[in-house]
């Protein structure tokens, strides 16, 4: 089988990484890729946000089967140009991605099925957005209906933080993203992510994940993409699984088929888990980066099959075998980063670090100059370890970053604190 992923962090690398070691994978093409991808699979320079491109390269290099890594393509509509040309995709369609492209689709959603989830109202204008905030107590969460690139969720402290969110969306800083606002109900609990891959109709949980958003120890400071993840995440235990499936997962899948825009791929259900009940944060309609680095490291070669029966439609006959372990991945991030930082800054001792289907050094931000890796984004490189505990997990990942000689990055030293110490939460 030829495979061609799309993308090119660290979450493409962890992809291309379980793809590859799969005997079914005859070809592997990733693109854009990065420097780490580069050294496992062919990358292509390709605009994976052109649909005619895309096609065009699928027929020239007679691909059977299309992995789409990151939201944007998805949400532009190119697994539906593929898939009506024929090719096999793993991705949802542009009218099921709607789930992570609005808020407000998915709050409809889930009011449509009573799925529990905070309480919200949807504006189109900050005027009316305004005068509910002063009705409501605070915290109060503000968020851009559409893709903000993790820019579009603002948790006002006071009725005025709010107001100002709300001048800040409508007044166009995050683009259409912000041209209508939804207002939800601050949710307290833990938060973890729940895979769940879904063909159209059967579903099938893959794993679960927690990661961590803020920038700094302790969780705090500005949100980021994710400076690091574990699997399993403690928090989502069997019995909260069950009940997410039950009243959060099924019935979304249902409701789409039955509004005729199936689901097929991976749902990402961010959860807030309290007192063992899970609501829904929001919905991703791909996986998380850096949680697929983590699951990939523990599904390791049938994560290929479990996607190809996704986009066959043969759920009902997959199943997902677990190995009772943990993975964790470290973020090494560029100085600055989430705000403004350096790129092309090189890395050394790379080379010299051990590869193996227990330690991998995943690449996200990063390209290759005169033979040498540089970095060319804000979150460079995923140190990823799995063990039979966490702990020990964690200090193989942290023992290799301690090999690698960047100095104008950093990671948070505390990935996994909330599994690892849950006493000082
Ligand atoms: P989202 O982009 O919707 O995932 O939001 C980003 C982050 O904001 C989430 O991961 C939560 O930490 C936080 N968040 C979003 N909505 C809520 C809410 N209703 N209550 C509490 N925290 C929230
Ligand atoms: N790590 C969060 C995300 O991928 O959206």
């Amino acid at each position: 089988m030829n495979i061609l992923i799309l993308g090119g962090g660290g979450r493409e690398h962890s992809l291309a990484w379980a793809v590859l070691q799969n005997p079914k994978c005859d070809r592997l093409v990733v693109a854009p890729g990065n420097a780490g991808i580069a050294a496992i699979a062919d990358c292509a320079t390709l605009d994976i946000l052109d649909a005619v491109a895309v096609i065009n390269f699928v027929e020239q290099e007679a691909i059977d089967f299309v992995i789409i890594g990151p939201e944007a393509p998805l949400v532009a509509g190119i697994g539906d140009r593929l898939r009506d040309a024929g090719v096999l995709v793993f991705g949802p369609s542009k009218a099921a991605a709607e789930l992570e492209a609005s808020k407000a689709f998915t709050k409809a959603i889930c009011t449509a099925v009573g799925a529990p989830t905070a309480a919200y109202s949807h504006f189109t204008n900050a005027l009316e957005a305004k005068a509910y905030a002063q009705t409501t107590s605070t915290p109060i969460v503000v968020k851009a209906d559409g893709l903000a690139a993790g820019k579009g969720v603002i948790i006002a402290d006071t009725i005025a933080e709010a107001e100002t969110a709300i001048d800040y969306m409508f007044d166009g800083a995050l683009g259409s993203a912000g041209a209508e606002v939804v207002i939800e109900e601050f949710m307290t609990g833990e938060e973890a992510s729940f895979f769940v891959l879904c063909d159209g109709k059967d579903v099938l949980p893959i794993g679960t994940a927690q990661d961590h958003k803020r920038v700094g120890e302790a969780d705090t400071g500005p949100n980021t993409g994710g400076m690091g993840a574990y699997s399993p995440a403690p928090a989502l235990t069997d019995e909260v699984a069950e009940r997410a499936m039950a009243e959060i997962i099924r019935p979304t899948v249902a409701e789409m088929a039955r509004r005729g825009i199936p689901y097929q791929g991976v749902l990402y259900a961010g959860l807030m888990i309290e007192k063992g009940v899970p609501r829904l944060v929001e919905y991703n309609v791909r996986f998380g980066d850096p949680e697929c680095q983590v699951l990939m490291m523990r599904l390791g070669a049938q994560a290929l099959d479990l996607m190809q029966a996704t986009a066959e439609n043969r759920l009902a006959q997959a199943q997902v075998n677990w190995a009772s372990d943990n993975a964790i991945t470290v973020v090494m991030a560029a100085n600055g980063y989430p705000g403004n930082y350096a790129k092309g800054e090189t890395i050394h001792g790379l080379e010299t670090l051990p590869e193996t289907s227990n330690q991998m050094i995943f690449h996200a931000g990063t390209a290759l100059k005169e033979g040498k890796i540089t970095t060319s984004g804000g979150r460079v490189l995923n140190i990823t370890a799995r063990a039979a505990e966490l702990a020990e997990a964690a200090q193989l990942a942290y023992e290799l970053i301690g090999r690698i000689d960047y100095p104008a990055g950093f990671y948070r030293r505390d990935i996994g604190w909330r599994a690892l110490a849950p006493s000082k939460i």
